[in-house]
């Protein structure tokens, strides 16, 4: 069992929950983030003579320019998780549909696009953003379980590769609106195989009770009412089970339902060209250990291969969470009797994930300092926003002085786009970091943004 990842994530075998007993004490006293140790396992970061680096800049010099909170990201280790997607499934033909909602920066979109990404899509506005960043419509895929009319047409009107069907209802909505625009649709069911994906249950996709997905025992009947549609094409079979998993079986479980039913439709006349098995590989945060992409593709290929289809798949976190760091400042140091509580610049308006998901995420001086040992406390990293569930971390073992940049790891996906503006608070800066070069990929919003668009009451 992990200290750094959801809640309920995890199987409990007996090994794990030795380690978890172990665990939670070391939490009761504060869990100490050995830094250096984090950050030789995490791409991009490297601390140098005790400063942090992104790439070849430091993180203090980026808190210096851009100011804080902001979120910083690695251009190489993006490129580098994508194409370890790539790399390892070069042996069969594949897709990889990068996952837009974990990082839609028009930046991260246009350095995958140039690598000839395809993209998931779940909005007509992560749809309006792919083509703004130069990726190809033709290489997207449509999921999401309320698809509406315009978003449908909007698919169809730019010429989208895939709508993934979630529904009966949707796919005849796909057929009446296709027929409109006299146009064809090419679609794949979501098959909800009812498969624990033994992640938190907020982030479990793949059970009987989840909202996603066709159920894998009606599906067969629905793939038979949508070759009779006459602007339908099928295309293709689908699922997503869940995020942030760290073991391979629960994706094996999930393909074998997939292959059984891919034989039920052969056996029904209905070919399909592709399998697309959705996201869904674990990071690490602190100490998992989730299995790597090699390793995922490894063990999936043999039955890919024997399959013969075109495999897709749709990976967010895995791509990003990793290449992206949000930097912090230290506000106020207030200890008190039974607790010390940091307040950082950053809130959960910016990072939500500790609030929502109970994730734990590492946190690491952007400057080691020497005499860590004497001068570390407990503390709650918490924002100063009036909720007591604004926390970015509790009980952490940290030396900490007001003015420090805090370095919160792993920020890269369900980071900023999760940000609200929540107590008015202007939504941080988003920077690329390319070696030594660096810019500003989205500016500071300013608070005056933030009601520009709102008006005075004004009828009586
Ligand atoms: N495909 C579909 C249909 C999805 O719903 C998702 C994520 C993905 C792909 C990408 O999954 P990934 O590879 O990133 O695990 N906000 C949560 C995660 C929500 C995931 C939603 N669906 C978090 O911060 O943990």
């Amino acid at each position: 069992m992990s200290n750094s990842t959801t809640a309920n994530e995890h199987s409990v075998s007996p090994q794990d929950q030795s380690q978890g007993q172990a665990q939670e004490q070391n939490h009761n006293q504060g869990l100490e983030v050995d830094a250096q140790a984090l950050v030789a396992q995490l791409p991009a970061l490297d601390y140098d003579n005790g400063a942090l680096k992104i790439e070849g800049v430091s993180v203090a010099t980026l808190a210096k320019q851009y100011g804080t909170p902001s979120y910083i990201y690695s251009k190489q280790a993006i490129l580098d998780a994508y194409h370890a997607y790539s790399d390892s499934f070069a042996e069969i033909p594949h897709k990889i549909c990068y996952a837009v909602k974990a990082n839609s920066n028009l930046a991260v979109l246009g350095i995958l696009a140039r690598e000839g990404a395809g993209f998931d899509i779940v909005s007509a506005g992560e749809l309006a953003r792919v083509i703004a960043a130069g990726g190809d419509p033709k290489r997207v895929v449509f999921s999401g379980v309320g698809k509406r009319a315009d978003d449908i047409r909007f698919a169809l009107e730019t010429g989208i590769g895939c709508f993934n069907v979630e529904s009966d209802s949707e796919l005849e909505l796909i057929q009446s609106v296709a027929a409109q625009l006299d146009k064809i649709a090419s679609i794949s069911l979501r098959v909800n195989p009812n498969v624990d994906a033994k992640t938190h249950p907020y982030i479990s996709t793949g059970l009987k009770d989840n909202k996603f997905g066709i159920s894998h025992e009606r599906a067969l009947e629905v793939y038979q009412q949508a070759a009779q549609m006459p602007n339908i094409n099928i295309q293709g079979i689908d699922c997503h089970i869940g995020s942030q998993l760290t073991e391979v079986a629960p994706f094996i479980d999930a393909l074998d339902k997939l292959i059984e039913l891919i034989d039920d439709l052969r056996a029904n006349g209905i070919e399909l060209s592709h399998i697309d098995l959705g996201g869904g590989l674990g990071v690490q945060y602190i100490d998992e250990s989730p299995i790597s992409i090699a390793d995922f593709a490894a063990t999936l290929l043999p039955k890919l291969k024997a399959l013969g289809l075109k495999v897709y798949f749709e990976p967010g976190r895995s791509i990003v969470a990793n290449a992206g760091v949000l930097l912090t400042r230290v506000d106020v140091l207030k200890p008190t009797q039974h607790k010390n509580f940091a307040i950082v610049d950053a809130a959960m308006n910016d990072m939500i994930r500790p609030a929502l998901y109970q994730a734990e995420m590492g946190i690491i001086p952007a400057q080691l300092t020497t005499d860590s040992a004497d001068g570390a406390k407990t503390w709650d990293i918490v924002g100063a926003i009036c909720e007591t569930g604004d926390f970015l971390a509790k009980n952490r073992k940290l030396t900490l002085a007001v003015g420090d940049v805090l370095t919160i790891t792993g920020a890269g996906a369900y980071g900023f786009v999760m940000s609200s503006n929540y107590n008015t608070r202007p939504r941080s800066a988003e920077v690329m970091v390319s070696k030594d070069q660096h810019q500003l990929i989205r500016q500071r919003e300013l608070v005056e943004d933030l009601f520009a668009t709102e008006q005075l009451w004004q009828a009586d």
